[in-house]
């Protein structure tokens, strides 16, 4: 898909000054995170860019010279809930203001072998999902005494399936315990998980000035695909050498839907929703235009009471007490 088709925010949006806002972008040295970071420090907020790899996140940085805001690189494992919790009281304790929180990290493991976070969680799972409510969750107060704020969830259309085969969360087994692995099928559970997150975050937080997004990039030209077994890499170089360059969009295009949710007026009035960049499976451009927010085809993705018992169960597993 060529660049005509991406929706772009539109430049009163992308011209707003952000001098003394800040955010979070997690997994902001690679891919759409970087890109999403980039945006905000041109646009002069500031920007805690929470890493894995520390110095990962300090070499993309040095590709922000010049620009009117700034940063600071700060460790946040995603696959390890203390250090979770130590990026969450590190924050606390240096800021005294949160504008945006994205969650943007993930990983889709595609060699089909069980991997599993520190806290025993399923990695792609874990990563996306888990680690990434406990953070949340550490933050609400201060979103709130920040507010306006917002909260912008990474999601993916991976999360619709096919009309014979919608992903769900399995609530009897959100810990991979009796379920045989199948990498994609995890990756789709978690993205489904995001979406339900942003709605019950959505619902809970109405009245507090606080809004919760989910959001589909578009297939960004990311680092997203590395790895996998010989065969998925083997078919992966082939995708890149033909069909890439028609559906695959930049990093700074996939970017769009999150800066939207984060920074649009329009946004607000959507919170809880589900925001699609334009994909190969979504063939009416149409219900995405005046800022994208759609339906998701999944119907496992709408569904409020699960969102809320996904809730309920996550606080339990991450071993929050609920006030
Ligand atoms: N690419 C696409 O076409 C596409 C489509 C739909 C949705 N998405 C979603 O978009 C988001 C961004 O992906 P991307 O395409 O920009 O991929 P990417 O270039 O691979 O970036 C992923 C980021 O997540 C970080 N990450 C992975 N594991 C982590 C952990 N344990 N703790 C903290 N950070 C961790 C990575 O850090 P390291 O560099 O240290 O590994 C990297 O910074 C993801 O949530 C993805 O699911 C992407």
């Amino acid at each position: 898909m060529s660049r005509k088709n991406v929706l772009w925010v539109d430049e009163a949006t992308l011209a707003k000054d952000l001098r003394s806002r800040v955010y979070i972008v997690t997994g902001a040295n690679s891919g759409v995170g970087l890109e999403t970071t980039r945006q905000l420090v041109k646009q002069g907020g500031h920007v805690v860019m929470a890493c894995r790899r520390p110095d990962a996140g300090e070499e993309a940085a040095k590709s922000f010279a010049g620009l009117d805001g700034s940063y600071e690189v700060m460790r946040l494992d995603l696959a390890d809930l203390q250090s979770v919790r130590d990026f969450a009281a590190e924050f606390l304790r240096n800021y005294d203001r949160l504008d945006g929180l994205v969650c943007n990290a993930g990983l889709a493991n595609l060699t089909n072998e069980l991997e599993r976070t520190k806290d025993g969680f399923e990695l792609t799972f874990g990563v996306s999902y888990f680690g990434h409510f406990l953070l949340t969750e550490l933050l609400l107060d201060l979103l709130k005494a920040s507010a306006p704020s917002r909260i912008v969830l990474l999601s993916s259309v991976a999360h619709a399936g096919s009309p014979r085969n919608r992903p769900r969360v399995h609530l009897d087994d959100l810990k991979y315990e009796t379920r045989e692995v199948k990498n994609l099928a995890i990756y789709n559970e978690a993205k489904v998980a995001n979406i339900l997150y942003a709605m019950e975050l959505a619902d809970r937080l109405e009245g507090t000035g606080v809004t919760a997004y989910s959001v589909h990039p578009g297939w960004a030209r990311s680092n997203f695909d590395k790895g996998g077994s010989l065969g998925v890499r083997v078919m992966l170089t082939l995708m890149k050498l033909t069909v890439y360059p028609f559906v695959t969009d930049s990093n700074e295009e996939s970017a769009q839907t999150t800066l939207h949710c984060l920074l649009s007026d329009d946004a607000p009035s959507h919170s809880g929703e589900y925001f699609s960049q334009h994909s190969v499976l979504y063939r009416d451009k149409e219900c995405r235009r005046g800022g994208w927010p759609m339906e998701s085809p999944n119907p496992n993705a709408r569904d409020m009471e699960t969102a809320r018992k996904l809730v309920e169960a996550s606080y339990g597993l991450v071993g929050l007490e609920r006030e």
